[in-house]
């Protein structure tokens, strides 16, 4: 049994939207962009694993002369065939993504982020209830949670998740109903945690630009296209670090998942940050890197996608310290960190290149997390990277939800030497 996308094109209408309008249902009028999450020059990766990463379905151009369709939609049903998804119908259909050329949003204004996990009760008794059990995936980095309901956590255990998810960076509560809720509730919970960031560049749910969607058929030559330019899937990035006040606590809702494959690998900056010397770590302090997200909008550009706010950059501290734990963490990344600040071009370009690597390769400071149904994996923006690991061909498909709640802006506490 097969599945059909259906595009469906409505008229043209110019919709602007007001970025502060977040919870309003969204008329969708727009346009059908094409997009692949491809590396787009030497370092960018464009978001590639969790956040560019929609496959958007590829559909037949319009005929010439016919007004260009202003909104691409992918819609399953039942018993027909089916171009894309080959093999799997897709579970939660009203998630599908929608890419809309008609909404537009006015730059980001700042906002005070309360850190909820600064003030948490550290026995962690509102979260880590009696039936719950918690197990860690390494030493350092992730842990996997059962018998918790996130979404009837009250707020001392919202509060508690924030410390817990700040200490262990990446943390998998299985079980959970999120992806049952409607879509607006799942949102409440996760404003909770910060204003909710809309992805410039992506698809999402009709109607709601808050969620930002991860989604790839996995059929007809999908993963062979991926890989013709590359080696590997891995693509180590933080999400959206080129804005002025890129996400904290971090929500990823598993919707479809292959049954074997595509984990999500995360790697811990704090550890990372604390392999180095103290020479380096010294010498590092007080530096900061551009983020930008111009490559990132120009690639869906070039694709005929969306670009829904107009992009930025932004300079943030090569090391951030941690509101809720105090901890110092590298806070570069190969996805949009692109230069140092008051180097010059080969000084910042090899001293990149070494942060980069040196995260990208300490597997013995990485977690990987293994997707299964109703899985809702937590993790903290701010002191990590992750990379999707595209290695299925099963033709399955994948399609994740993400909840992105903004925190404050990147800083820095002064260096303090340590004993010799
Ligand atoms: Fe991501």
């Amino acid at each position: 049994m097969g599945t059909e996308i259906v595009s469906q094109v409505e008229a043209a209408l110019p919709v602007s939207i007001d970025s502060e309008r977040l919870t309003k249902r969204i008329t969708p009028r727009a346009d059908s962009p094409i997009e692949q999450d491809k590396p787009v020059g030497q370092r960018t990766t464009v978001e590639q694993a969790e956040s560019v990463h929609t496959e958007q379905p590829v559909e037949e151009t319009k005929a010439a002369g016919i007004e260009k369709p202003k909104i691409r939609r992918v819609i399953c049903k039942l018993r027909k065939a089916c171009r894309l998804a080959s093999t799997n119908l897709s579970k939660y259909p009203h998630y599908l993504p929608v890419w809309d050329h008609g909404e537009k949003y006015s730059p980001w204004e700042p906002f005070t982020h309360i850190e909820h996990g600064k003030d948490a009760d550290p026995s962690f008794k509102d979260l880590l209830i009696e039936e719950s059990k918690l197990h860690h995936l390494t030493p350092s980095t992730g842990s996997e949670v059962t018998g918790v309901q996130l979404s009837k956590l009250s707020n001392a255990g919202k509060d508690q998740l924030a410390l817990l998810v700040a200490q262990r960076k990446v943390v998998a509560f299985r079980d959970q109903d999120l992806a049952d809720l409607p879509i607006q509730e799942a949102l409440d919970f996760g404003a909770y945690f910060g204003r909710h960031h809309i992805h410039p560049t992506s698809g999402a749910p009709e109607g709601y630009p808050e969620i930002h969607l991860v989604y790839r058929n996995g059929g007809n030559g999908e993963f062979e296209s991926f890989l013709a330019n590359r080696n590997s899937s891995v693509a180590w990035h933080s999400d959206v670090t080129y804005e002025e006040q890129p996400p904290g606590t971090t929500f990823l809702i598993i919707l479809d998942t292959p049954e074997v494959g595509g984990d999500t690998a995360f790697v811990n900056h704090v550890e990372a940050y604390n392999r180095l010397s103290p020479a380096l770590k010294e010498r590092l302090h007080g530096l900061t890197a551009v983020h930008s997200g111009f490559e990132q909008a120009e690639f869906s550009r070039s694709r005929g996608g969306v670009v829904r706010r107009e992009p930025v950059k932004h300079s943030h501290p090569l090391v951030r310290t941690h509101p809720a734990t105090g901890e110092k963490a590298l806070f570069v990344n190969g996805g949009f960190t692109r230069s140092i600040d008051g180097l010059k071009n080969e000084e910042s370009e090899y001293l990149l290149k070494f942060l980069v690597d040196h995260i990208g390769r300490g597997i013995d400071y990485q977690a990987r997390v293994r997707w299964a149904p109703n899985t809702v994996v937590v993790w903290d923006n701010r002191v990590t990277s992750h990379s999707a690991i595209v290695d299925w061909v099963t033709g399955e498909r994948r399609h994740l939800a993400r909840i992105t709640p903004q925190a404050e802006r990147p800083y820095e506490t002064p260096y303090v030497g340590e004993a010799k």
